[in-house]
């Protein structure tokens, strides 16, 4: 595909789409300050506080890249009545997202990862959440919601961090098979071991050492990627497998195609994280515009290396999607 085809893709088509996230949301608090002195209480720093930020992170970041990118977005997971939870769905409504698919209860705190710095250097983390399994009531909503929403998507992102939403596989199976009865594309990012979670997804995006831990497979050298990914595929029963490997880009895994690796963007790194959601958000808006995988994967890579040249956790936009597209020569 040459630059205008994408150009016009992304262009005009990316908004079209409609996209349901579903996964487990989370918010990242940092709290700045100043170190001054040691506490007489006790042998730690004292942070003089000067400032406080919350960013939307995990699942509501995938839900970020798709916005960035133009989609009409739909939120499903659960927080808590609570600061984070409130702060969260404000957040996301102001992006533009459509927020009823998110389950309230007071059950279990939203989950909440909390960063003490001072001049960039993480003091502590903290967090609060629970990992259990949700409850009935949660699941039937979001089930009931991606049932009553399911004639106008185009896809669903699952994005599972392992803190709860994801974690019965019935219930994600039964998800699933709402998406295949309604032509639904389905893609899957989750750090699981459990590798047939995600069964009748058609593209799923574990990175290297998620695939190397689930099919117990150490990754030593270019053939461990090989035989691992292989493994993956099969036991998965996902139709596409795009290994995420850092700085060595992207390797699909197709039944019966042998690995095709599509190299990363040679960029100056400042923060990887969140590339992963960034590749997701992509690649699945791509494919549900009728962009073959390779040429979806290709976007992927070039998305992720806008976000990762920038600190901190950011969202692809569409505008600096477009102008990499630019600069980059015809082939
Ligand atoms: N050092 C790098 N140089 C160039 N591109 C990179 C680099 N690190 C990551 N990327 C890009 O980001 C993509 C995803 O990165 P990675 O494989 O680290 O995913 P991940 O571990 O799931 O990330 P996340 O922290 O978001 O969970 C890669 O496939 C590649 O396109
Ligand atoms: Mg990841």
């Amino acid at each position: 595909m040459n630059k205008e085809q994408y150009i016009e893709i992304i262009d005009n088509e990316f908004i079209k789409k409609n996209v349901l996230v579903i996964g487990d949301l989370m918010v990242d608090r940092y709290i700045a300050g100043k170190v001054r002195k040691l506490s007489p209480e006790a042998p730690v720093p004292v942070l003089d506080y000067s400032d406080k930020k919350f960013v939307a992170g995990g699942a509501s970041n995938v839900v970020n890249n798709l916005i960035g990118l133009g989609a009409k977005v739909r939120v499903a997971g659960i927080v808590s009545n609570d600061l984070a939870g409130r702060w969260l769905k404000d957040e996301l409504a102001g992006r533009g997202a459509l927020i009823d698919g998110i389950y309230e209860t007071n059950e279990r705190p939203t989950t909440m990862k909390t960063r003490y710095t001072t001049k960039g250097i993480q003091l502590l983390r903290v967090d609060r959440e629970s990992t259990n399994d949700i409850s009935d009531a949660a699941k039937e909503y979001i089930e009931a919601y991606l049932e009553s929403n399911a004639a106008s998507l185009d896809a669903v992102v699952f994005s599972d961090y392992l803190k709860g939403v994801l974690k019965d596989p019935s219930f994600v199976k039964k998800l699933i098979g709402i998406c295949r009865a309604n032509n639904i594309f389905v893609a899957a990012d989750s750090k699981t071991d459990e590798v047939g979670a995600f069964a009748g997804a058609d593209i799923m995006t574990p990175n290297v050492d998620e695939v190397s831990s689930a099919v117990g497979i150490k990754i030593e050298i270019d053939e461990d990627v090989d035989e691992a990914g292989k493994r993956y595929l099969l036991e998965s029963g996902v139709r596409v497998l795009l290994v995420t490997r850092g700085d060595k880009g992207i390797s699909v895994f197709a039944a019966n195609q042998s690995r095709k690796d599509f190299p990363a963007k040679d960029v100056e790194v400042f923060d990887v994280s969140g590339a992963g959601d960034t590749v997701i958000s992509t690649i699945t808006i791509a494919s549900v515009c009728n962009l073959g995988i390779e040429d979806a994967v290709k976007l992927g890579n070039i998305a992720a290396g806008i976000v990762i040249s920038k600190r901190g956790t950011v969202a692809i936009e569409k505008e600096e999607l477009l102008r990499s597209i630019n600069e980059i020569k015809n082939s």
